[in-house]
């Protein structure tokens, strides 16, 4: 089902879940990332970032995924993930993303406010939804994005920014960095609570990757969403072209089979966020289903 983003969202707001947003590069991450949204029954947004604007045909590969969602059995939405200049936004929208990340965080608040709002103005035109940030994540090791100061979103500002750009989602910056923690992650859930009471529209959390379980599990108590997640499967991926190439008889090897064997190596990564975000567990418990006896079925 091919399927809007806001529409997503705002049922994820209403039933207590996130929904995954993994970034994408190659058929093998689209193909990897529907299949386990149709295995788990979840809904999944397919995010590209504007980053790999110059390695990927984005409208060809907006058509692949459109006919992917179309036959899929559960809602997957386009995305275009970070995007800095307002030439890609228009190209997204033009080739049928269902929505779009306006990225001025390292402007000021201001600057931020303006820039985003007639993004928000050309993107509503065409019945796209639009994700803005403030404040800014910092990046940890071996992310792909670029680095931010790591700013704080401010709670008021969030309030002012969300009121006069009419963004549909918030990427609020609480302490997660894109990529892996270097340290102890320091994530401010009570930040994350204070934004939550003055902005109503869903919250995104960037950087899932490394983030501990119990914070991701609080984060969508306090009204995350959108959860986006890029590294850890980037890892996962690499960890087994690796494997591939150090064996001897790599040469033998036929590429289709290893990118078969790549595709296989990032499900279990997106499974184990997939069935994280859903929250089921609470979900089951709040419907008062037996967890052991709905394991065992
Ligand atoms: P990770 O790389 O930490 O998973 O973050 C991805 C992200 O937030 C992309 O916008």
């Amino acid at each position: 089902m091919r399927f809007n983003t806001k529409q997503i969202l705002v049922d994820a707001q209403q039933g207590e879940y996130a929904v995954a947003a993994f970034n994408v590069y190659s058929l093998e991450t689209v193909q990897a990332a529907i299949s386990v949204a149709e295995k788990e029954n979840q809904p999944v947004i397919i995010a590209l970032g504007e980053r790999y604007f110059p390695t990927v045909d984005v409208e060809g590969f907006a058509a692949l995924v459109q006919a992917m969602a179309g036959k899929s059995r559960v809602p997957v939405a386009l995305h275009l993930d970070h995007a800095y200049e307002k030439s890609s936004i228009i190209r997204a929208i033009r080739c049928g993303f269902t929505s779009v990340m306006y990225d001025g965080s390292k402007f000021d608040l201001e600057e931020n406010i303006q820039r985003t709002k007639e993004i928000v103005e050309i993107a509503h035109k065409a019945g796209v939804s639009v994700e803005a940030e403030i404040g800014s994540v910092a990046r940890g090791a071996f992310s792909d994005e670029e680095d931010g100061d790591g700013t704080l979103t401010d709670p008021e500002s969030a309030k002012r920014f969300v009121a006069e750009t009419g963004v549909d989602f918030l990427a609020a910056a609480i302490g997660t960095v894109h990529g892996m923690y270097t340290g102890e992650p320091k994530i401010d859930l009570a930040l994350l609570e204070r934004i939550r009471s003055e902005v109503q529209v869903p919250l995104v959390l960037h950087g899932g990757s490394g983030t501990p379980d119990d914070v991701i599990s609080q984060a969508i108590r306090s009204g995350i969403c959108k959860i986006n997640v890029n590294t850890e499967i980037s890892m996962a991926a690499v960890a087994h072209l690796l494997k591939f190439a150090a064996d001897a008889s790599a040469s033998k090897v036929h590429l289709s089979t290893i990118m078969a064997h790549m595709q296989q190596s990032m499900e279990p990564v997106m499974t184990k966020f997939v069935r994280l975000f859903a929250q089921m567990e609470r979900k089951h418990r709040r419907m008062g289903i037996d967890l052991e006896e709905w394991d065992s079925l």
